[in-house]
C-alpha cells in the first residue's frame, strides 16, 4: 500500500558449523542454496544470509551440524571490557519475551580464562539463566583476548535426526553418510546399495536426498522464537518444502529401491522402523543377509557403505571381509562405484585397489578416511559414449 512502510528484511553474518574434515561438502551444499560460502577455518563456513537463506540453510544442510549468526565481535582481557561490550549489544534483538540466554563459552590463549564466571558475567548484563524458562544459547569463543559472541539459530543440533531412534552397533554420524553420498556423486536415478547397513544412515540420507526432502524431518528451530523472525520468508522456505517432498515422493517412487542389508537381523528390522519414521520405508529394499549373498545387478549405481572397522574382529578376519565386500561388487555390480569410510587403508585396498582417499574425518574417536572409486559406465553408456566421440 502507498505509505506503509515496508518492513525491513533482517541480515545476517552467518556461519555453518560442521565436524572438521566436512567443510567443503557443507561448502557445496551451501552453494547449491545460491549462498557463498566463505571457509574461515577447521569445521566452519561463513556466510552471508537473508532470512530466507538462513531459514533454508537450517531446513537443507545435510553436513552442517548447526548455523550460528555472529553477534558481536571484540577485545576483551578483562571483565571490565567484556561488561562494557556487552552492554552495547542490543540483546532484545535476540531475545524472544519468553527466552532467556544460556552462554556456552570455551577460551583459548586469552587472559579471560574462567568460562564459568565469564558466562556469570554476560548473564550480569544479558539476562539471568534459566529457572525453568526456555533458553537461547550463545556461543563465546575467546581466541587471544577476541571475544566471539554468536547466537545459535538451530536449537536441537541439525546432525540430529528425529526418524534415527533405533541405533545399531558403531552407528554412522548422520552429517557423515550425508558427505559421502555427496563425494561420492550418487546420481538419484541410479542404484545405491549399503550391504552394512547397520541402523539404515546411509540408505535413509540418500532416500531423503533422492526424494528431495530435509534430512531432519518437520522440526522447529530456534530462530523461529527471535523478536525479528520473519513468518512470510518461513511460509516461503515451507511451501518449497511441500511442493518438493510431493514430486520428489513422486520421482523416487519411479526410481530402482535402494537396497540395504545387514547380516543381523536385529539391526535390519531397526533400519526399516527408522526409515518408516522418515517417510521412505517403502523405497529401501533392506534384507538380512551377510555380504556373500548380496544380489546381484546389471545396472548403474554405487556401493556406499560404512564396513566394521575391526576393533573386535581380528585384523586377518575383517581384511577378508573387506577383500570379499570387494570380489562381491566386482562379480555381481559390474557397473557400481564404491565409497566407504575405514580408519585403515590397507583395508580400502583389501576391497578394491581403485579407491581414492578424498576426506578425513573423525569417527568414534579415530581418525578415518572416505574412499571412492567412481561408477564404471554400463556397456549401453560405454557404448552411447564411444558412439558420440566417433562423431
Ligand atoms: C559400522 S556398522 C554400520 C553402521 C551403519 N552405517 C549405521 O549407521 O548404523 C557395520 C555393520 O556391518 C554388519 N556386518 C558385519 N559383518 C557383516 C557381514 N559379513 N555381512 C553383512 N553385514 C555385516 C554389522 O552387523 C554392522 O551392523
Amino acid at each position: 500500500m502507498v505509505g506503509e512502510k515496508r518492513r525491513r528484511q533482517p541480515s545476517y553474518n552467518a556461519a555453518a558449523v560442521c565436524a572438521p574434515g566436512l567443510e567443503k561438502f557443507c561448502a557445496a551444499e551451501l552453494k547449491g542454496l545460491g549462498i557463498k560460502p566463505k571457509p574461515a577455518g577447521p569445521g566452519l563456513i561463513e556466510f552471508s544470509a537473508n532470512a530466507r537463506q538462513l531459514y533454508s540453510a537450517n531446513v537443507w544442510l545435510r553436513t552442517a551440524t548447526r548455523v550460528v549468526v555472529r553477534v558481536a565481535t571484540f577485545r576483551a582481557t578483562d571483565f571490565e571490557h567484556l561488561q562494557a561490550h556487552a552492554l552495547k549489544i542490543d540483546w532484545s534483538r535476540w531475545l524472544g519475551r519468553d527466552h532467556v540466554p544460556k552462554f556456552r563459552v570455551s577460551t583459548n590463549d586469552s587472559k579471560l580464562y574462567h568460562t564459568k564466571a565469564i558466562a556469570q558475567r554476560l548473564h550480569q548484563v544479558a539476562g539471568p539463566p534459566s529457572t525453568g524458562e526456555p533458553e537461547q544459547l550463545f556461543i563465546v569463543r575467546i581466541e587471544r583476548n577476541t571475544v566471539t559472541l554468536s547466537i545459535d539459530s538451530s536449537g536441537q543440533a541439525l546432525n540430529h535426526r528425529p526418524w534415527r531412534q533405533d541405533l545399531g552397533e558403531a552407528p554412522l554420524r548422520t552429517t557423515m553418510a550425508a558427505a559421502m553420498i555427496q563425494a561420492a556423486n550418487w546420481d538419484p536415478t541410479t542404484e545405491l546399495v549399503d550391504p552394512f547397513c547397520g541402523s539404515g544412515t546411509i540408505a535413509i540420507e540418500a532416500a531423503l536426498l533422492a526424494a528431495n526432502m530435509p534430512s531432519g524431518g518437520d522440526r522447529k528451530f530456534a530462530f523461529q522464537h527471535w523478536p525479528d523472525f520473519d513468518p512470510g520468508s518461513w511460509a516461503s522456505v515451507n511451501g518449497t518444502i511441500a511442493a518438493n517432498r510431493s514430486c520428489g515422493l513422486e520421482a523416487l517412487a519411479a526410481r530402482p529401491k535402494l537396497q540395504a542389508s545387514d547380516r543381523n537381523d536385529k539391526a535390519v528390522e531397526m533400519a526399516k522402523a527408522n526409515a518408516d519414521r522418515a517417510g521412505v520405508g517403502d523405497f529401501i529394499n533392506f534384507e538380512p543377509v551377510v555380504v556373500s549373498h548380496l544380489k546381484g545387478s546389471s545396472g548403474v549405481g554405487m556401493v556406499i557403505t560404512n564396513p566394521p572397522y575391526g576393533k573386535r574382529m581380528g585384523d586377518a578376519k575383517v581384511a577378508n571381509l573387506y577383500g570379499r565386500l570387494g570380489s562381491v561388487t566386482r562379480e555381481r555390480l559390474p557397473n557400481f562405484g564404491t565409497a566407504l569410510v575405514t580408519p585403515d587403508p590397507k583395508l580400502a585396498k583389501a576391497a578394491d585397489d581403485l579407491l581414492v582417499s578424498v576426506a578425513t574425518f573423525r569417527h568414534g574417536g579415530l581418525p578415518v578416511r572416505l574412499y571412492i572409486r567412481p561408477a564404471r559406465p554400463s556397456a549401453d553408456e560405454a557404448a552411447n559414449s564411444a558412439a558420440s566421440t566417433d562423431t
